[in-house]
């Protein structure tokens, strides 16, 4: 069983909000039309997109929509006024969507929320209800598993992050089948958006890289991100802090589920020991390469 505490998580959505500014910016320009007039971005976490869209649209009215107070009050003090923020929950349906942004949408955004959804369909049908027509729905979901270490680091068995992703990915499912009420979505997000009556939908994929050696602060923030996914499979995490805020290696573990083998666990502790011989924050070796993706879908004139 495991529930996400997202209040425990504002903190690092809002730094995540903060440390992704060019990526959301690079997005947000490729994405929007000079016409668009109304956008919305749903689970909006610490608002970063929803900020990134108002800087590119002038003039447009932007919502920010989140489920979780506390998550929406960091959405607040980022967009600092650029940006309407309304609490509603993609799990009721359309109408509090609708009630929330108060008018048809030229485009909506939705990173990384729809996954949480107990029903993914019902959830991507009602996100494209409440499009104007010749409107899009874009929705950031997977892409590859993000790379930064060495295969071989020389401590512990080689493969480590292989491992490490391959544990979140068995996280995910016990997460997904926690929701009350989780409905399977056995195909892809085009197909979802298909299903939901838009048109023409395809992906995009978007390849961002920062090439070993990291920049002081960039590996601070790799290591950091290392040392919340540890803390969150072995049950250890508090919540705070930040981290690269994508995926699905976030939330709370109701303990006693073996994530990692013993010996895994052995090597991430002395990789993330700041005092030991192979503490990650000394290598010049570690790097990264993402490729998230973002599926898009249009509402018929
Ligand atoms: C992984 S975070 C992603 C945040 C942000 N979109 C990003 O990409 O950084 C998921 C967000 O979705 C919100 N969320 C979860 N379930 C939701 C639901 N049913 N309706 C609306 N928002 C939800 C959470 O509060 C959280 O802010």
């Amino acid at each position: 069983m495991i529930e996400i505490d997202w209040a425990e998580e504002a903190g690092r959505l809002r730094a995540a909000a903060e440390g992704e500014g060019a990526w959301n910016a690079g997005v947000a320009n490729s994405l929007v039309r000079d016409s668009d007039k109304v956008v919305a971005d749903v689970g909006c976490g610490g608002g970063g997109m929803a900020k990134a869209l108002a800087e590119a649209l002038p003039g447009a009215t932007v919502v920010a929509i989140d489920a979780d107070p506390d998550v929406l009050e960091q959405a607040r003090e980022h967009t600092a006024g650029l940006v309407r923020c309304e609490l509603a929950s993609m799990d009721g349906g359309a109408e509090p969507l609708r009630a929330a942004i108060d008018a048809p949408a030229d485009l909506i955004w939705a990173s990384a929320s729809v996954h949480h959804a107990a029903d993914q369909q019902a959830a991507v049908d009602a996100l494209a209800s409440l499009l104007a027509p010749g409107g899009r729905l874009a929705l950031a979901e997977g892409g590859l598993p993000a790379r930064h270490l060495p295969w071989d680091l020389g401590v512990g068995e080689p493969g480590l992050e292989l491992r490490l992703d391959l544990a979140q990915d068995r996280w995910f499912k016990v997460m997904r089948d926690s929701l009350p009420g989780s409905v399977p979505m056995p195909y892809g997000w085009t197909e979802a958006l298909t299903r939901a009556g838009l048109t023409g939908a395809t992906t995009r994929s978007v390849l961002t890289e920062t090439p070993a050696p990291l920049p002081p602060e960039r590996l601070e923030g790799v290591v950091h991100a290392f040392r919340i996914r540890i803390e969150r499979l072995t049950g250890t995490g508090h919540g705070h802090g930040h981290g690269h805020g994508h995926g699905h290696g976030h939330g709370h573990v109701v303990a006693d589920e073996e994530w990692l083998s013993p010996e895994d666990l052995d090597t991430w502790r002395q990789l993330l020991d700041p005092e030991g011989p192979h503490y990650l924050g000394q290598r010049t070796d570690l790097a990264v390469l993402s490729v998230r993706s973002v599926h898009l879908g249009h509402l018929p004139r």
